[in-house]
């Protein structure tokens, strides 16, 4: 049976930045508060004619690069999003086109911010069983373009990214042990609604636009804390490993206090764990490919280094992965 494993990751964020000040501009709010309450600096945001396809594109072509392949090598692109251009096509038709991956399959699919990890147990399937060779995830939002920004206990926290990464089949270790879930019962605790007229939902949004996000956030982060670290921990367990043969964790960055909390509960001290939350903000499911390519870039993951993803959030939903790089 062929391993999976990651072989090229890419990131890209937009030019445009939203820092505190400007934050202190539009809303009731203050450096301070964002600082100390969810370690957020600054965000970068989308052009107004750029969407979630274009900055896909950009990731994507950037990983296919990194991982020395070409479009053509790809027989599967999947691509996570809450903020499609379209509900028809799939976004990532639209990439497969702008790649000229005409050899690859597509769809998109939505775990919310558990989007990239549950896109690395898709393509361990399809690569396990040997029916895939090279499948490319893609994660792009423009969380921006379904931000309230009347709303200060959400435009403080979003920010829009796109990150990508080829999963290949290969003889080495790669993707080791997984672990994803989902609680239904906690669904409506971050909503955007699509077609569903629903007057609750909509009262709750102080601009009453259904789409833009809205969520509970007390009850998010204790969920948050329990899934990140449980399931962190259900799969170094699995592999037979210990805290101690892992280099590096990547965690969704969505708040400094939820991953403080659940590095806690791990067990770990803090320099294990990578962060970009104070330049990014919260980017929904490419939070962590982003931040995945940076510490790649910064040479803070080796070859042989064994490291933790593990993201959670909207549906609810959480996930985790243990990888050798
Ligand atoms: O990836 C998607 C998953 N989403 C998340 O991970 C979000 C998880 N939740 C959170 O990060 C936090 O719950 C928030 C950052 C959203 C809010 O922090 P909190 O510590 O839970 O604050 P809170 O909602 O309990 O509100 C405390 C106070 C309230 O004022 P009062 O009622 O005590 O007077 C809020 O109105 O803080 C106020 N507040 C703010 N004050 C200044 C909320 N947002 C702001 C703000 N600036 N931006």
């Amino acid at each position: 049976m062929a391993n999976a494993k990651i072989i090229g990751v890419g990131g890209y964020v937009p030019e445009k930045v939203y820092d505190n000040a400007y934050m202190e501009s539009i809303v009731d709010t203050s450096d301070e508060w964002i600082v100390r309450r969810t370690g957020v600096k600054e965000r970068h945001i989308s052009a107004d004619n750029e969407y979630t396809t274009d900055m896909a594109t950009i990731a994507a072509k950037k990983a296919i690069k990194n991982a020395g392949i070409t479009p053509l090598d790809l027989d599967l692109i999947i691509l996570a999003t809450v903020t499609p251009d379209y509900f028809t096509p799939s976004c990532a038709c639209v990439v497969q086109r702008n790649l000229g991956a005409v050899n690859a399959a597509a769809f998109d699919y939505n775990a919310a911010c558990s989007g990239f990890v549950t896109g690395l147990i898709i393509a361990k399937q399809f690569i396990n069983t040997g029916m895939y060779k090279h499948v490319l995830i893609v994660c792009a939002d423009v969380l921006s373009k379904a931000t309230d920004y009347t709303d200060r206990a959400t435009c403080v926290l979003f920010g829009d990214a796109a990150g990508a990464a080829v999963v290949a089949a290969s003889e080495e270790t790669g993707i080791m042990t997984t672990d994803m879930g989902a609680d239904g019962e906690g669904a409506l605790a971050i909503t955007s609604l699509a077609f569903r007229d629903d007057e609750e939902e909509t009262e709750k949004r102080i601009a009453h636009r259904k789409e833009s996000i809205w969520m509970a956030g007390q009850s998010v982060m204790k969920f948050a804390v329990k899934a990140m670290a449980d399931a962190s921990i259900k799969v170094i367990e699995e592999a037979g490993l210990t805290w101690d043969d892992i280099s590096l964790v990547i965690p969704h960055q969505a708040n400094y206090r939820i991953v403080d909390s659940a590095v806690k509960r791990m067990g770990i001290t803090e320099d294990k764990v990578f962060l970009t939350l104070e330049k990014y903000g919260n980017t929904s499911a490419s939070c962590i490919p982003v931040a995945l390519s940076e510490a790649v870039e910064q040479g803070r993951i080796k070859k042989g280094d064994k490291i933790v993803l593990v993201g959670f959030g909207g549906g609810l939903t959480w996930g985790a992965a243990l990888l050798e790089w």
